[in-house]
Protein backbone atom coordinates (compact mmCIF):
# COMPACT_ATOMS: atom_id res chain seq x y z
CA UNK A 1 0.00 0.00 0.00
CA UNK A 2 2.69 2.08 0.77
CA UNK A 3 4.72 1.15 -1.89
CA UNK A 4 1.37 1.55 -4.25
CA UNK A 5 1.37 5.01 -2.42
CA UNK A 6 4.67 5.57 -3.46
CA UNK A 7 4.96 4.67 -6.79
CA UNK A 8 2.20 6.12 -7.40
CA UNK A 9 3.37 9.92 -6.10
CA UNK A 10 6.30 8.99 -7.81
CA UNK A 11 3.72 8.83 -11.32
CA UNK A 12 2.27 11.95 -10.06
CA UNK A 13 5.62 13.85 -9.58
CA UNK A 14 6.52 12.67 -12.93
CA UNK A 15 3.55 14.00 -14.66
CA UNK A 16 3.50 16.85 -12.53
CA UNK A 17 7.05 17.64 -13.87
CA UNK A 18 5.97 16.73 -17.46
CA UNK A 19 3.44 19.36 -17.36
CA UNK A 20 5.42 21.34 -15.86
CA UNK A 21 7.43 20.99 -18.16
CA UNK A 22 4.98 21.56 -21.05
CA UNK A 23 3.68 24.84 -19.58
CA UNK A 24 7.19 25.94 -19.38
CA UNK A 25 7.97 25.32 -22.89
CA UNK A 26 4.56 26.64 -24.09
CA UNK A 27 5.43 30.12 -22.17
CA UNK A 28 8.94 30.40 -23.77
CA UNK A 29 6.91 29.55 -27.40
CA UNK A 30 4.56 32.27 -26.08
CA UNK A 31 7.83 34.51 -25.57
CA UNK A 32 9.57 33.61 -29.08
CA UNK A 33 6.77 34.30 -31.06
CA UNK A 34 5.89 37.80 -29.15
CA UNK A 35 9.55 38.74 -29.97
CA UNK A 36 10.10 40.88 -33.06
CA UNK A 37 13.23 38.74 -33.83
CA UNK A 38 13.39 35.57 -35.96
CA UNK A 39 14.54 32.99 -33.65
CA UNK A 40 16.56 29.48 -34.90
CA UNK A 41 17.23 26.69 -33.28
CA UNK A 42 19.28 23.98 -35.37
CA UNK A 43 20.24 20.18 -34.00
CA UNK A 44 23.77 19.30 -34.23
CA UNK A 45 23.56 18.29 -37.56
CA UNK A 46 21.91 21.72 -38.96
CA UNK A 47 18.43 20.48 -39.34
CA UNK A 48 15.70 23.00 -37.81
CA UNK A 49 13.95 22.06 -34.71
CA UNK A 50 12.43 25.16 -34.12
CA UNK A 51 11.23 28.53 -36.53
CA UNK A 52 9.35 31.60 -34.38
CA UNK A 53 6.55 32.92 -36.24
CA UNK A 54 8.84 35.68 -37.29
CA UNK A 55 11.27 33.64 -38.47
CA UNK A 56 8.38 31.97 -40.40
CA UNK A 57 6.50 35.13 -41.48
CA UNK A 58 10.23 36.38 -42.83
CA UNK A 59 10.83 32.94 -44.75
CA UNK A 60 7.32 32.75 -46.35
CA UNK A 61 7.22 28.97 -44.51
CA UNK A 62 4.78 27.48 -42.54
CA UNK A 63 6.94 26.32 -39.16
CA UNK A 64 5.63 22.44 -40.18
CA UNK A 65 7.71 22.90 -43.53
CA UNK A 66 10.95 24.07 -41.85
CA UNK A 67 11.04 21.60 -39.43
CA UNK A 68 13.71 18.56 -40.06
CA UNK A 69 14.55 20.35 -42.76
CA UNK A 70 18.75 21.22 -43.53
CA UNK A 71 18.69 25.03 -42.74
CA UNK A 72 21.75 25.59 -45.24
CA UNK A 73 20.39 24.00 -47.67
CA UNK A 74 16.82 24.78 -47.22
CA UNK A 75 17.59 28.86 -46.83
CA UNK A 76 21.12 30.31 -46.82
CA UNK A 77 22.24 31.72 -50.10
CA UNK A 78 24.74 29.75 -51.68
CA UNK A 79 27.38 32.25 -51.52
CA UNK A 80 27.00 32.18 -47.85
CA UNK A 81 26.45 28.46 -47.26
CA UNK A 82 29.63 26.93 -47.05
CA UNK A 83 31.16 29.18 -45.25
CA UNK A 84 28.72 29.20 -42.60
CA UNK A 85 28.01 25.18 -42.48
CA UNK A 86 31.99 24.84 -42.07
CA UNK A 87 31.99 26.99 -39.35
CA UNK A 88 28.94 25.42 -37.38
CA UNK A 89 30.83 22.12 -37.76
CA UNK A 90 33.89 23.23 -36.22
CA UNK A 91 32.13 24.19 -33.46
CA UNK A 92 30.59 21.15 -33.03
CA UNK A 93 34.24 19.34 -33.32
CA UNK A 94 35.33 21.73 -30.55
CA UNK A 95 37.27 23.81 -32.66
CA UNK A 96 36.79 27.15 -30.75
CA UNK A 97 32.92 27.96 -30.04
CA UNK A 98 33.32 31.82 -31.97
CA UNK A 99 30.40 31.37 -34.69
CA UNK A 100 32.07 33.61 -37.35
CA UNK A 101 29.47 35.25 -38.93
CA UNK A 102 27.65 37.97 -38.44
CA UNK A 103 25.10 38.04 -41.39
CA UNK A 104 24.07 36.45 -44.23
CA UNK A 105 21.62 35.95 -46.58
CA UNK A 106 18.10 34.00 -46.56
CA UNK A 107 16.27 33.12 -49.88
CA UNK A 108 12.71 32.71 -49.23
CA UNK A 109 10.20 30.84 -50.13
CA UNK A 110 8.62 33.68 -52.03
CA UNK A 111 12.17 33.72 -53.51
CA UNK A 112 13.49 36.88 -52.80
CA UNK A 113 16.26 37.28 -50.38
CA UNK A 114 16.66 38.58 -47.04
CA UNK A 115 19.91 40.05 -44.94
CA UNK A 116 19.74 39.14 -41.65
CA UNK A 117 22.05 39.53 -38.93
CA UNK A 118 23.06 36.92 -36.18
CA UNK A 119 23.60 36.34 -32.76
CA UNK A 120 24.07 32.55 -32.49
CA UNK A 121 25.28 30.39 -29.50
CA UNK A 122 24.93 27.05 -28.76
CA UNK A 123 24.03 24.50 -26.24
CA UNK A 124 25.85 21.41 -25.00
CA UNK A 125 25.33 18.14 -23.49
CA UNK A 126 26.26 16.16 -20.30
CA UNK A 127 29.65 15.26 -22.27
CA UNK A 128 30.04 19.02 -23.32
CA UNK A 129 29.79 18.36 -26.97
CA UNK A 130 26.99 20.47 -28.54
CA UNK A 131 23.65 19.76 -28.76
CA UNK A 132 22.16 22.36 -30.71
CA UNK A 133 22.70 25.82 -31.86
CA UNK A 134 20.34 28.64 -31.25
CA UNK A 135 19.99 31.33 -33.69
CA UNK A 136 18.34 34.99 -33.07
CA UNK A 137 18.45 37.20 -36.17
CA UNK A 138 17.11 40.34 -37.37
CA UNK A 139 15.78 41.46 -40.60
CA UNK A 140 18.55 44.01 -41.72
CA UNK A 141 17.38 43.80 -45.50
CA UNK A 142 15.84 47.50 -45.93
CA UNK A 143 18.70 48.73 -43.60
CA UNK A 144 21.01 47.23 -45.54
CA UNK A 145 19.00 48.29 -49.16
CA UNK A 146 18.85 52.06 -48.15
CA UNK A 147 22.49 52.19 -47.41
CA UNK A 148 22.90 50.86 -50.54
CA UNK A 149 21.09 53.31 -52.49
CA UNK A 150 22.73 55.99 -49.93
CA UNK A 151 26.01 54.72 -50.53
CA UNK A 152 24.94 54.94 -54.59
CA UNK A 153 24.22 58.23 -53.99
CA UNK A 154 26.95 59.15 -52.16
CA UNK A 155 28.66 58.19 -54.80
CA UNK A 156 27.00 59.88 -57.18
CA UNK A 157 27.25 62.76 -54.78
CA UNK A 158 30.98 62.78 -55.00
CA UNK A 159 30.90 62.77 -58.56
CA UNK A 160 28.35 65.38 -58.78
CA UNK A 161 30.50 67.51 -55.89
CA UNK A 162 33.42 67.02 -58.45
CA UNK A 163 31.94 68.03 -61.29
CA UNK A 164 30.32 71.24 -59.61
CA UNK A 165 34.21 72.20 -58.30
CA UNK A 166 35.67 71.62 -61.73
CA UNK A 167 32.78 73.93 -63.06
CA UNK A 168 33.15 76.19 -60.30
CA UNK A 169 36.82 76.98 -60.58
CA UNK A 170 36.17 77.19 -64.40
CA UNK A 171 33.20 79.46 -64.26
CA UNK A 172 35.30 81.35 -61.54
CA UNK A 173 37.95 82.08 -63.93
CA UNK A 174 35.59 83.23 -66.55
CA UNK A 175 33.53 85.38 -63.94
CA UNK A 176 36.84 86.88 -62.75
CA UNK A 177 37.62 87.44 -66.57
CA UNK A 178 34.68 88.69 -67.60
CA UNK A 179 34.89 91.55 -64.79
CA UNK A 180 37.98 92.51 -65.65
CA UNK A 181 36.82 93.09 -69.48
CA UNK A 182 33.44 94.95 -67.82
CA UNK A 183 35.90 97.21 -65.44
CA UNK A 184 37.99 98.05 -68.88
CA UNK A 185 34.82 98.70 -70.51
CA UNK A 186 33.74 101.03 -67.61
CA UNK A 187 36.86 102.35 -67.35
CA UNK A 188 36.63 103.11 -70.50
CA UNK A 189 32.90 104.55 -70.43
CA UNK A 190 33.98 106.66 -67.28
CA UNK A 191 36.88 107.91 -69.16
CA UNK A 192 34.57 108.47 -72.09
CA UNK A 193 31.99 110.20 -70.42
CA UNK A 194 34.46 112.48 -68.48
CA UNK A 195 35.70 113.01 -72.12
CA UNK A 196 31.77 114.11 -73.28
CA UNK A 197 31.35 116.42 -70.21
CA UNK A 198 34.45 118.00 -71.22
CA UNK A 199 32.67 118.86 -74.22
CA UNK A 200 30.19 120.33 -72.31
CA UNK A 201 31.89 122.17 -69.81
CA UNK A 202 34.12 123.83 -72.17
CA UNK A 203 30.93 125.11 -74.56
CA UNK A 204 29.92 126.53 -70.86
CA UNK A 205 32.80 127.75 -69.64
CA UNK A 206 33.10 129.37 -73.73
CA UNK A 207 29.60 130.97 -72.92
CA UNK A 208 30.12 132.38 -69.50
CA UNK A 209 33.64 134.06 -70.85
CA UNK A 210 32.22 135.58 -73.78
CA UNK A 211 30.99 138.61 -71.92
CA UNK A 212 33.11 138.90 -69.93
CA UNK A 213 35.67 138.85 -72.07
CA UNK A 214 33.56 141.74 -74.10
CA UNK A 215 33.27 143.73 -71.22
CA UNK A 216 37.28 143.35 -70.70
CA UNK A 217 37.61 144.70 -74.18
CA UNK A 218 35.14 147.61 -73.73
CA UNK A 219 37.36 148.38 -70.16
CA UNK A 220 40.82 148.27 -72.31
CA UNK A 221 39.61 150.38 -75.05
CA UNK A 222 38.03 152.80 -72.72
CA UNK A 223 40.91 153.57 -70.81
CA UNK A 224 42.70 153.93 -74.10
CA UNK A 225 39.78 156.72 -75.53
CA UNK A 226 39.63 158.28 -72.06
CA UNK A 227 43.93 158.92 -71.88
CA UNK A 228 43.86 160.44 -75.52
CA UNK A 229 40.82 163.00 -74.01
CA UNK A 230 42.90 163.13 -70.90
CA UNK A 231 40.36 162.46 -68.64
CA UNK A 232 41.50 159.44 -66.69
CA UNK A 233 41.86 160.68 -62.67
CA UNK A 234 41.77 158.76 -59.63
CA UNK A 235 38.09 157.99 -59.77
CA UNK A 236 38.05 156.93 -63.16
CA UNK A 237 40.97 154.65 -62.34
CA UNK A 238 39.25 153.05 -59.01
CA UNK A 239 36.10 152.71 -61.58
CA UNK A 240 38.20 151.05 -64.10
CA UNK A 241 39.99 148.93 -62.23
CA UNK A 242 37.01 147.04 -59.62
CA UNK A 243 35.05 147.15 -62.66
CA UNK A 244 37.59 144.87 -64.48
CA UNK A 245 38.46 143.11 -61.28
CA UNK A 246 34.55 142.14 -61.08
CA UNK A 247 35.23 140.29 -64.55
CA UNK A 248 38.09 138.74 -63.93
CA UNK A 249 36.41 137.28 -60.44
CA UNK A 250 33.77 136.21 -62.42
CA UNK A 251 35.90 134.56 -65.17
CA UNK A 252 37.73 132.48 -62.27
CA UNK A 253 35.10 131.88 -60.12
CA UNK A 254 34.08 130.25 -63.53
CA UNK A 255 37.43 128.57 -63.89
CA UNK A 256 37.14 127.05 -60.35
CA UNK A 257 33.56 125.77 -60.66
CA UNK A 258 35.29 123.78 -63.86
CA UNK A 259 38.31 122.62 -61.98
CA UNK A 260 36.00 121.17 -59.32
CA UNK A 261 33.79 119.85 -61.33
CA UNK A 262 36.38 117.44 -62.84
CA UNK A 263 38.04 116.19 -59.46
CA UNK A 264 36.95 112.84 -58.72
CA UNK A 265 35.23 113.04 -55.27
CA UNK A 266 37.28 111.78 -52.53
CA UNK A 267 35.00 109.87 -50.88
CA UNK A 268 31.18 110.00 -50.10
CA UNK A 269 30.06 113.02 -47.92
CA UNK A 270 27.41 114.79 -47.14
CA UNK A 271 26.56 117.61 -49.18
CA UNK A 272 23.13 119.11 -49.87
CA UNK A 273 21.48 118.18 -53.42
CA UNK A 274 19.79 122.48 -53.35
CA UNK A 275 23.10 123.73 -53.46
CA UNK A 276 24.96 121.08 -55.73
CA UNK A 277 22.39 121.92 -58.14
CA UNK A 278 22.59 125.95 -58.39
CA UNK A 279 26.25 125.17 -58.69
CA UNK A 280 25.34 123.33 -61.83
CA UNK A 281 23.04 125.96 -62.77
CA UNK A 282 25.92 128.83 -62.26
CA UNK A 283 28.20 126.91 -64.48
CA UNK A 284 25.47 126.69 -67.52
CA UNK A 285 23.30 129.66 -66.81
CA UNK A 286 24.90 131.96 -69.76
CA UNK A 287 24.51 129.13 -72.27
CA UNK A 288 21.05 128.68 -71.29
CA UNK A 289 20.21 131.90 -71.62
CA UNK A 290 22.50 132.00 -75.48
CA UNK A 291 19.18 129.17 -75.89
CA UNK A 292 16.79 130.95 -74.23
CA UNK A 293 15.89 128.46 -72.23
CA UNK A 294 14.34 129.57 -68.32
CA UNK A 295 15.22 127.70 -65.46
CA UNK A 296 13.65 127.11 -62.02
CA UNK A 297 14.71 125.07 -58.80
CA UNK A 298 11.86 125.09 -56.27
CA UNK A 299 13.04 122.86 -52.97
CA UNK A 300 9.32 121.78 -51.78
CA UNK A 301 10.17 121.68 -48.36
CA UNK A 302 11.74 125.01 -47.87
CA UNK A 303 9.60 126.37 -50.73
CA UNK A 304 12.87 128.25 -51.65
CA UNK A 305 12.99 129.22 -55.81
CA UNK A 306 15.96 129.85 -57.84
CA UNK A 307 16.31 131.04 -60.83
CA UNK A 308 19.46 133.56 -60.88
CA UNK A 309 22.61 132.48 -60.10
CA UNK A 310 24.41 133.31 -57.08
CA UNK A 311 24.10 132.23 -53.07
CA UNK A 312 21.43 130.10 -53.47
CA UNK A 313 20.03 128.44 -50.47
CA UNK A 314 20.38 125.48 -48.47
CA UNK A 315 17.72 122.78 -47.22
CA UNK A 316 18.81 120.63 -44.61
CA UNK A 317 16.12 118.10 -45.49
CA UNK A 318 17.79 118.19 -48.97
CA UNK A 319 21.18 116.52 -47.36
CA UNK A 320 22.49 113.13 -48.92
CA UNK A 321 25.48 111.37 -48.34
CA UNK A 322 27.12 110.68 -51.41
CA UNK A 323 30.03 111.37 -54.11
CA UNK A 324 28.83 115.05 -55.05
CA UNK A 325 31.16 115.95 -57.82
CA UNK A 326 29.67 112.70 -59.63
CA UNK A 327 26.45 113.85 -58.77
CA UNK A 328 26.60 117.27 -59.88
CA UNK A 329 28.16 115.08 -63.27
CA UNK A 330 24.76 113.09 -63.24
CA UNK A 331 22.55 116.55 -63.55
CA UNK A 332 24.81 117.94 -65.85
CA UNK A 333 24.06 115.26 -68.23
CA UNK A 334 20.41 115.36 -67.71
CA UNK A 335 20.36 119.31 -68.20
CA UNK A 336 22.04 118.90 -71.17
CA UNK A 337 19.62 116.16 -72.64
CA UNK A 338 17.03 118.72 -71.71
CA UNK A 339 18.25 121.69 -73.24
CA UNK A 340 18.88 119.12 -76.82
CA UNK A 341 15.40 118.27 -76.68
CA UNK A 342 14.20 121.62 -76.25
CA UNK A 343 16.61 122.80 -78.64
CA UNK A 344 15.24 119.95 -81.12
CA UNK A 345 11.84 120.40 -80.68
CA UNK A 346 12.16 124.16 -81.30
CA UNK A 347 13.73 123.18 -85.01
CA UNK A 348 11.16 120.94 -85.58
CA UNK A 349 8.26 123.41 -84.77
CA UNK A 350 6.55 126.17 -86.63
CA UNK A 351 5.02 127.67 -84.26
CA UNK A 352 6.59 130.74 -83.73
CA UNK A 353 5.42 131.25 -79.60
CA UNK A 354 6.46 128.24 -78.55
CA UNK A 355 10.12 128.55 -79.71
CA UNK A 356 10.17 131.55 -77.47
CA UNK A 357 9.73 129.30 -74.38
CA UNK A 358 12.67 126.76 -73.07
CA UNK A 359 11.91 125.71 -69.83
CA UNK A 360 13.58 122.98 -67.28
CA UNK A 361 12.13 123.17 -64.31
CA UNK A 362 13.85 121.04 -61.01
CA UNK A 363 11.70 119.99 -58.10
CA UNK A 364 13.46 118.41 -54.90
CA UNK A 365 11.68 117.07 -52.28
CA UNK A 366 12.67 114.86 -49.06
CA UNK A 367 9.72 111.08 -48.78
CA UNK A 368 10.05 109.30 -46.65
CA UNK A 369 14.01 109.45 -45.82
CA UNK A 370 14.10 110.08 -50.19
CA UNK A 371 15.55 112.84 -51.51
CA UNK A 372 13.90 112.79 -54.67
CA UNK A 373 15.07 115.39 -57.32
CA UNK A 374 12.81 115.71 -60.50
CA UNK A 375 14.48 117.46 -63.46
CA UNK A 376 11.46 118.30 -66.06
CA UNK A 377 11.68 119.85 -69.33
CA UNK A 378 9.78 121.01 -72.29
CA UNK A 379 11.37 119.70 -75.19
CA UNK A 380 10.53 116.80 -77.65
CA UNK A 381 9.54 113.89 -74.67
CA UNK A 382 11.05 110.29 -75.10
CA UNK A 383 8.66 108.12 -77.24
CA UNK A 384 7.44 105.57 -74.98
CA UNK A 385 9.22 102.50 -76.28
CA UNK A 386 12.58 103.76 -75.83
CA UNK A 387 11.99 104.63 -72.19
CA UNK A 388 13.71 101.70 -70.72
CA UNK A 389 16.49 101.63 -73.35
CA UNK A 390 17.56 105.02 -73.04
CA UNK A 391 19.98 104.34 -69.92
CA UNK A 392 21.72 101.31 -72.00
CA UNK A 393 25.41 102.45 -72.96
CA UNK A 394 26.11 103.50 -76.49
CA UNK A 395 21.81 104.42 -76.38
CA UNK A 396 21.86 107.34 -78.51
CA UNK A 397 19.58 109.32 -81.12
CA UNK A 398 21.46 111.73 -81.46
CA UNK A 399 23.60 109.91 -83.75
CA UNK A 400 24.15 113.20 -86.83
CA UNK A 401 25.23 115.79 -83.48
CA UNK A 402 27.59 113.29 -82.12
CA UNK A 403 25.35 111.72 -79.28
CA UNK A 404 27.80 109.18 -77.53
CA UNK A 405 24.66 107.37 -75.80
CA UNK A 406 26.42 107.19 -72.55
CA UNK A 407 25.30 110.23 -70.65
CA UNK A 408 22.75 108.21 -68.92
CA UNK A 409 24.09 105.10 -68.85
CA UNK A 410 26.72 106.56 -66.75
CA UNK A 411 24.19 108.30 -64.94
CA UNK A 412 22.80 105.20 -63.77
CA UNK A 413 25.88 103.63 -62.81
CA UNK A 414 26.77 106.31 -60.69
CA UNK A 415 23.48 107.05 -59.09
CA UNK A 416 22.49 103.07 -58.71
CA UNK A 417 25.47 101.03 -58.17
CA UNK A 418 27.78 103.88 -56.71
CA UNK A 419 25.44 105.58 -54.51
CA UNK A 420 22.57 102.79 -53.95
CA UNK A 421 19.82 105.30 -55.79
CA UNK A 422 17.45 104.84 -58.70
CA UNK A 423 17.02 106.76 -61.84
CA UNK A 424 14.46 106.85 -64.28
CA UNK A 425 12.53 108.39 -66.66
CA UNK A 426 8.88 109.54 -67.45
CA UNK A 427 7.11 111.48 -70.27
CA UNK A 428 4.94 114.54 -69.32
CA UNK A 429 2.28 116.21 -70.72
CA UNK A 430 4.93 119.26 -72.07
CA UNK A 431 7.81 116.77 -71.88
CA UNK A 432 10.47 114.54 -70.34
CA UNK A 433 11.35 113.82 -66.50
CA UNK A 434 13.91 112.10 -64.89
CA UNK A 435 14.24 111.42 -61.77
CA UNK A 436 17.06 110.87 -59.65
CA UNK A 437 16.40 109.32 -55.86
CA UNK A 438 19.12 109.11 -52.68
CA UNK A 439 18.75 108.11 -49.19
CA UNK A 440 19.30 111.45 -47.58
CA UNK A 441 22.04 111.41 -44.86
CA UNK A 442 21.03 110.59 -41.40
N1 LIG B 1 15.13 115.06 -71.60
C1 LIG B 1 15.07 114.24 -72.67
N2 LIG B 1 14.12 114.43 -73.61
C2 LIG B 1 14.06 113.62 -74.69
N3 LIG B 1 14.89 112.58 -74.90
C3 LIG B 1 15.86 112.35 -74.00
C4 LIG B 1 16.00 113.16 -72.84
N4 LIG B 1 17.02 112.70 -72.12
C5 LIG B 1 17.51 111.63 -72.81
N5 LIG B 1 16.84 111.43 -73.94
C6 LIG B 1 17.04 110.35 -74.93
O1 LIG B 1 17.95 109.43 -74.37
C7 LIG B 1 19.02 109.17 -75.23
C8 LIG B 1 20.24 108.81 -74.45
O2 LIG B 1 20.73 109.89 -73.69
P1 LIG B 1 22.23 109.96 -73.26
O3 LIG B 1 22.47 111.18 -72.49
O4 LIG B 1 22.62 108.66 -72.67
O5 LIG B 1 23.00 110.02 -74.64
P2 LIG B 1 22.98 111.21 -75.70
O6 LIG B 1 22.47 112.44 -75.07
O7 LIG B 1 22.28 110.71 -76.90
O8 LIG B 1 24.50 111.35 -76.01
P3 LIG B 1 25.53 112.31 -75.21
O9 LIG B 1 25.07 112.35 -73.81
O10 LIG B 1 26.83 111.67 -75.40
O11 LIG B 1 25.41 113.62 -75.90
C9 LIG B 1 19.15 110.43 -76.03
O12 LIG B 1 19.77 110.19 -77.28
C10 LIG B 1 17.69 110.85 -76.19
O13 LIG B 1 17.09 110.14 -77.25
MG1 LIG C 1 23.23 113.13 -73.13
Amino acid sequence: MNNTRQSCSHHEGQLIQTVALKEGEETIRKYLDFAGILFIALTKDQTISLANRRACEILGYEEHELLGKNWFDTVVAEIDRERIRAAFAAIAAGEGNNIDFKENTLWTKRGDPRIIEWHTTTLSDANGSVSCYLCAGTDITDYRNSERILKKYEKKLRQITLELKELNSNLEKRVREEIQRRRQQELMLIQQSKMASMGEMIEAIAHQWKQPLNAMGLIVQDIGESYALGVPDKNYIDRTISGAMEQIYFMSRTIDDFRNFFKTSKGKKEFDVLNAIKNIFTIISTQLKVSSIQWQVTCRMCGATMQETGEGEHCRELMVHAYENEFKQVILNILSNATDSILLRRARSEDEERQEKGEISVECVNESGMVRVQVSDNGTGIPEKLLDRIFEPYFTTKEGSGGTGIGLYMAKVIIEENMGGRIYAKNTEDGARITVELHAAE
